[in-house]
């Protein structure tokens, strides 16, 4: 059987990512059922490395290339990438950095780059040191974010940008969700100990265990049984903060893959009626999955939930989580390629889809009732701007006010900034109907 290189998956799901064709997990996802032979750890190291650091990287490509690539050639640029990244971020010797990296060329198909390849990374050898000190002039290099986050979180977030910034650059840990009505936090953590796996509470969420390393989900205790999830902390609060209570009516808007509606379910032991709704077939699949995994019980529709008549039957929730679509521009850390598939012209159009969706929700929200509006967005436009701009067009919607140690300062709802105690950077705003 021919062997797989991991280093050529990793080149070809960099090009990919680098022509914007999809998420790095879902391509991830779909090579582990297409080589289950492929060291998929190894090929996470290396493509999320890379995007984690591409701006960086790119700059210094850039720097020692005569003239840039042609596109049909962006593969021979993302294994130039990829060599740098072992140079500049791995333990890898250099030579076996460099060899392997020209080595790759012919798995390609592109011999004629032998050479081309061979020299970007031993002039990146020789020059590491002014080229570490050239990329400080560059802010993209330097942050290794592209221009427009820099820009939105240093208008946003002026004092805290470059922290923002620097915690976007580090690995986020594995945070774990207990479903309790399996053992206590304490018990559990005193399993993954049996199982050699060290583990804290979270400060957040009762329900949050955060792992030192990460670990394949598989070997965690109980996770076949439904006794813990992968969750980071800051969006298991969503359960906290709606409460909804038992027997409640709720709706989850856009519930895929399904985090939060889990989250929502276990605390109350699986007693509500929920209705899990999300307008991508494809991801309530994994909805489906959690749900059963758990064994737990929600309905499932896939709608657009702006177009209410096409899904609602008319009797209002109690409660309503709006866990809108958003920048991401939160969790960085834990996915970077959205530094290359986000753009700043994203942000008006999602900003109109966030205030589509809140007012064509509202309508189905019991007066008393709650409706959570969520982002994993740390932009304010995102954020208590939507919010603020809903309630001064909705007579009948009041912010409940929210407080956390460990939010950060906002108008309206909560925000709490990425790696800030470990959490992702999330905004909440919890509103009621009067
Ligand atoms: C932030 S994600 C939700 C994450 C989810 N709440 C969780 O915790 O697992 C946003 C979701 O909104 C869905 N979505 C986007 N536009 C929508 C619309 N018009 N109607 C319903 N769902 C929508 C997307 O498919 C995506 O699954």
């Amino acid at each position: 059987m021919k062997k797989i290189s991991n280093r050529l998956l990793a080149v070809q799901t960099l090009t990919f990512i680098a022509a914007e064709n999809g998420s790095l997990s879902s391509r991830l996802s779909g090579l582990g059922q297409k080589y289950p032979d492929a060291n998929l750890a190894l090929i996470r190291e290396y493509t999320y490395g890379v995007c984690r650091w591409y701006q960086r990287l790119d700059f210094i490509a850039n720097r020692l290339l005569q003239k840039p690539l042609r596109k049909k050639d962006s593969d021979v640029h993302c294994l130039i990438l990829l060599g740098l990244y072992q140079l500049f971020h791995m333990r890898t010797p250099d030579h076996a950095a460099i060899n392997e990296t020209v080595g790759l060329t012919r798995m390609l198909k592109k011999d004629w780059a032998r050479s081309l390849v061979n020299a970007v990374l031993r002039k990146a050898q020789r020059e590491r040191e002014t080229l570490e000190l050239d990329l400080q002039a560059d802010q993209c290099a330097q942050y290794s974010h592209p221009e427009w986050i820099i820009a939105a979180l240093q208008k946003d977030w002026p004092e805290s940008f470059q922290e923002i910034l620097a915690q976007n650059n580090i690995q986020a840990p594995m945070t774990l969700r207990l479903n309790t009505t399996s053992g206590s936090r304490s018990d559990y953590i005193g399993r993954l100990q049996d199982a050699g796996i060290d583990a804290r509470p979270g400060n957040i969420s009762e329900t949050a265990i955060i792992l030192d390393s990460p670990v394949e989900v598989m070997l965690l205790p109980g996770f076949q049984d439904g006794h813990i999830s992968v969750q980071d902390e800051a969006s298991q609060f969503v359960a906290t903060l709606l409460a909804p209570a038992p027997g409640s009516k709720v709706l989850d808007a856009c519930a895929a893959p399904g985090g939060k509606t889990c989250a929502m379910l276990e605390r109350v032991s699986g007693q509500l009626d929920m209705l899990a709704l999300d307008n991508n077939e494809e991801r309530l699949q994994r909805v489906s999955e959690n749900l059963d995994r758990l064994k737990l019980k929600a309905k499932i529709t896939c709608a657009n939930a702006v177009d209410t008549e096409s899904w609602w039957d008319g009797q209002p929730f109690d409660a309503i989580l709006l866990d809108a679509p958003c920048s991401a521009t939160g969790v960085i850390r834990r996915h970077p390629d959205i530094k290359l598939l986000r753009h700043a012209k994203d942000i008006s159009r999602l900003n109109l889809l966030q205030q589509e969706l809140l007012v064509a929700l509202w309508p189905c929200l019991k007066k008393g009732g709650k409706l959570l509006y969520s982002t994993c967005s740390v932009l304010r436009a995102e954020n208590e701007q939507q919010v603020s701009t809903f309630i001064e067009v909705t007579k009948d919607a009041k912010a409940i006010p929210t407080s956390h140690p460990l939010a950060s300062n906002c108008s309206i709802g909560m925000q709490f900034l990425p790696g800030n105690d470990n959490l992702d950077g999330f905004y909440y705003a919890l509103l009621e109907k009067y």
